[in-house]
């Protein structure tokens, strides 16, 4: 027989975990006539069409009941308004509504892409390794290597996907300079504000000599297009593209391979595609501190910064920081204290997206995946290892690959 899995319930319904609980408890005491399926001890919900009218009013009698004292309705202020555009202001409510998830990637908007930048600049100075100062020293350890990759070639574009500050490819940045071959330097980052900071480091480094050309866009979504083309055209063939994923971001992102496929939509043959990423060890599974030194708060500044512009107060939450085995992600999330009703109003239409108290919204994971794991994904990708290597500490994996290339003589029509 078809059933429903919890999760789906909850989803479908918008309703907490201990509502759907409550609706199998009352239907096993008959106060509710759902039908239900016993698997391994365990009893839900049958996916009949029965059922399903009888959960839609069990869904709505819940919603017209609920608890006014624990009840809150919100609107988002003004300065929600003016960060995101009304396309990514359907994005979060899309997020929220499908699946209970404020999506990270619009934490590095506003004032938190500033935060983000005195974040960075404070693991750079730190002494004990973390993700910043194990890329740069990673990298280092394997110039000789990408020195020999890049030698027949006159001309380098650098493209920092994900951009962050900067901070994690200063170095690399300085020695293709230094060697005379940098042609462009293209950041590509889904924040306006993070793109800004990340420009004006470069400027300051590099006094102007290094010019940062800016790319809007949201890798989950769109390949780079053609990116590089305009400057292979004029310089021929002498010129390879290096990408960058640095600092453990390619982790964020729910399908990897989306985002690494479309990296290499906008690679040529040639061109050289490096990640640095967390390894999955004890202590990046317990690792949760992105806060800078000033900030002790469990949720972060970047997080609290976009719950404040959704008008979600501190009270309204409890927050929970634990690693998930069975999808081998690290999970920060919220759970609700309240019914919670937040108010959108977008593109002129009043948008409202509810939550009863006890859900959970996730605002923040990491994938674990093993070393051989995260090999497959880039393969997966269409990507071929050329070389991967562990930091000293054994924390981090750098990776450099490039497109695989067609064996077949002919490719078949389909
Ligand atoms: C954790 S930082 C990445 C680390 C960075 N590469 C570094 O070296 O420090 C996250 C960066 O990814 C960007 N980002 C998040 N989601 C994105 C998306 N969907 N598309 C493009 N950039 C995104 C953020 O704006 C931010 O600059």
């Amino acid at each position: 027989m078809k059933y429903y899995k919890y999760s789906q319930l909850v989803k479908e319904y918008n309703v907490s975990d201990r509502t759907v609980r409550n609706w199998v408890e009352a239907s096993l005491k008959g106060k509710v006539d759902l039908k239900l399926h016993e698997a391994k001890g365990r009893y839900y919900v049958a996916n009949s069409v029965a059922n399903n009218a009888i959960l839609e009013s069990l869904a709505d009698h819940g919603k017209k009941y609920r608890n006014s004292r624990s009840s809150k309705s919100v609107e988002p202020n003004r300065s929600f308004y003016e960060t995101y555009s009304p396309d990514q202001v359907v994005d979060i409510i899309n997020s929220l509504e499908k699946n209970h998830e404020l999506p990270w990637d619009y934490t590095y908007f506003g004032n938190s892409a500033e935060y983000w930048d005195e974040y960075l600049m404070e693991l750079h100075a730190a002494k004990n390794g973390n993700v910043i100062t194990n890329s740069i020293e990673t990298l280092k350890l394997n110039y000789a290597y990408l020195d020999a990759l890049i030698e027949k070639y006159d001309h380098v574009n650098v493209v920092n996907v994900c951009v962050g500050n900067n901070i994690a490819i200063h170095d690399l940045l300085s020695r293709i300079k230094a060697s005379g071959k940098l042609n462009r330097f293209i950041a590509a980052d889904i924040s306006k504000d993070m793109l800004d900071v990340a420009g004006r480091n470069i400027d300051r480094w590099f006094s102007g000599s290094v010019k940062m050309e800016r790319c809007l866009i949201d890798i989950k979504r769109q390949s780079l297009g053609l990116i590089t083309t305009d400057s292979n055209v004029s310089t021929g063939e002498n010129t390879v593209n290096i990408f960058i994923l640095a600092a453990a971001v390619i982790a964020n992102f729910d399908s990897q391979q989306r985002v690494l496929e479309n990296l290499n939509a906008s690679m040529s043959k040639d061109d050289i595609l490096i990640t640095t990423d967390k390894r999955d060890t004890p202590q990046s599974r317990s690792f949760f501190d992105f806060n800078t030194k000033n900030d002790t708060s469990m949720i972060g500044f970047r997080r609290k910064d976009l719950l404040d512009k959704l008008g979600v107060e501190d009270s309204f939450y409890d927050v929970i920081q634990e690693f998930n085995e069975s999808l081998r992600r690290k999970i920060l999330r919220i759970v609700l204290k309240v019914d919670l009703t937040l108010n959108f109003e977008v593109l002129g239409k009043r948008k409202e997206v509810y939550f009863e108290k006890g859900t959970s919204i996730m605002m923040w994971f990491a994938h674990s995946p093993t070393d051989a794991e995260f090999v497959k994904i880039l393969e997966n990708s269409g990507l071929e290892l050329l070389m991967s290597a562990q930091s000293l500490d054994q924390e981090l994996m750098l990776t450099i690959s490039k497109p695989r290339v067609s064996q077949s003589t002919s490719r078949n029509p389909i």
